[in-house]
């Protein structure tokens, strides 16, 4: 894994070791990838501030995200189908994640349940909600994350439907509720992915096997919650969670600060600034474009994570610097697990970790609370 020096690389790892049906839909976004591309892109109008003669022999990343004090300012994002990646994904990522003391937000599209995953770790847990049309299913994975001792719900609100990605349509892999033959021949070309896949057996997701109404296998479970993901979400669906949730209630999905007014006011006690990883709304701004604009709404008491093209810390840096509290990791970490199973996500964690403590040395700060005090003015505009 050493060979690998960049988040970059782990993509072209990921991209040799999995079938192209898996990696495109890891990889994709949707319409023309406009916002896909705009959240790497955005990064380039800041520059970050040199200051030298200043003692910068020893870095902190330490910083406290949602209550938890972390050692370094990112988590691994709420990600669908991470047992595809890799054999057990979900399970390789919370081994490494707990080495590294980084919390995992579980994806309600997961083969593992929070309970499974759970009994693998006692590391810092959270769980991704979809609310569903059916509410008892809803309660249920709610109590099921707070019964596995999930320090927050993540409610993703800007999936209102799953839009098109135009990589699942050409490869056969959007809405497919079951493995056809075509599929099998393909992945059979993967043998380095396929076969320790196949040790593992039908994969399902766990949390949805008592409920028959979702069909049997991932493929044909995930299609039905697609479907059953509420249209009518509504800030009053967001205050029955706040009562039955007792733990942090993060809104996941604002790309305004009026609608990160619309979740605090809901009772939530955190947004995520996220357009989904480029995957929904298509041309939609980055993420990284809006963060400032959240932060003024909300004020400086409220806390703001961010997602969405980070790829270097530097790029967490900026978020950092413009206010955010963390940032979350969509696909590195799905390039990891392809790529190596857990020792790629403890890779992927120990790039960043790097990139993060040597430029914070060449801004001449010693920590991440130092470039939180300096805020924006660490920044130049290019
Ligand atoms: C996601 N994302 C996502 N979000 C969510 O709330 N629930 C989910 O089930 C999923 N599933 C999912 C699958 C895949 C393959 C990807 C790439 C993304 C979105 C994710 O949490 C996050 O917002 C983005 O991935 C962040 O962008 P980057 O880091 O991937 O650029």
């Amino acid at each position: 894994m050493t060979a690998l020096a960049t988040l970059a690389d782990m993509q072209q790892a990921a991209r040799r070791r999995l079938p192209k049906m898996i990696f495109d839909y890891v990889a994709g976004g949707a319409g023309d990838e406009t916002t896909l591309a705009a959240n790497r892109t955005d990064f380039a109008r800041y520059r970050l501030e040199q200051r030298v003669l200043v003692d910068c022999s020893a870095q902190d990343l330490s910083a406290t995200v949602l209550g938890r004090a972390l050692p370094q300012p990112f988590m691994a994002a709420p990600v669908g189908f991470l047992g595809l990646c890799a054999p057990r994904g979900e399970q390789q990522l919370a081994a490494a994640a707990r080495a590294a003391g980084m919390p995992v937000c579980l994806s309600s599209f997961s083969m593992a349940s929070i309970a499974e995953l759970r009994a693998h770790s006692d590391g810092p847990l959270d769980f991704q909600l979809y609310v569903l049309t059916d509410r008892e299913v809803t309660a249920a994975l709610v109590d099921a994350a707070n019964a596995a001792g999930c320090g927050a719900l993540y409610v993703t609100v800007d999936t209102a439907l799953t839009n098109v990605r135009d990589r699942d349509v050409r490869n056969g892999f959007r809405g497919v509720s079951r493995m056809t033959p075509s599929m099998l021949a393909r992945f059979a070309l993967k043998p380095g992915w396929s076969l320790p896949m196949l040790a593992t057996g039908m994969p399902s997701i766990r949390a949805l096997d008592p409920y028959p109404q979702f069909g049997r296998g991932a493929l044909a479970q995930a299609a039905n919650l697609g479907q059953r993901i509420d249209r009518t979400l509504s800030v009053a669906d967001l205050a029955w969670l706040r009562k039955r949730w007792p733990g942090r209630l993060v809104v996941k999905g604002v790309l305004s600060g009026a609608d990160a007014v619309k979740a605090r006011e809901a009772g939530a006690d955190a947004v995520v600034v996220s357009n989904h990883g480029g995957r929904q709304l298509d041309p939609a701004a980055s993420a990284i474009s809006v963060l400032p604009e959240v932060v003024a709404a909300v004020g400086p008491a409220f806390e703001v994570l961010v997602d969405g093209g980070f790829r270097r810390g530097s790029d967490i840096l900026i978020a950092l610097a413009l206010g955010a509290s963390g940032v979350l990791l969509g696909r590195p970490i799905a390039y990891g697990l392809a790529a190596g199973g857990a020792a790629g996500v403890a890779r992927v964690i120990e790039i960043l970790r790097a990139e993060m403590m040597a430029t914070l040395a060449l801004m001449g700060l010693a920590s991440v609370a130092e470039l939180k005090a300096r805020g924006p003015a660490a920044l130049r505009l290019a």
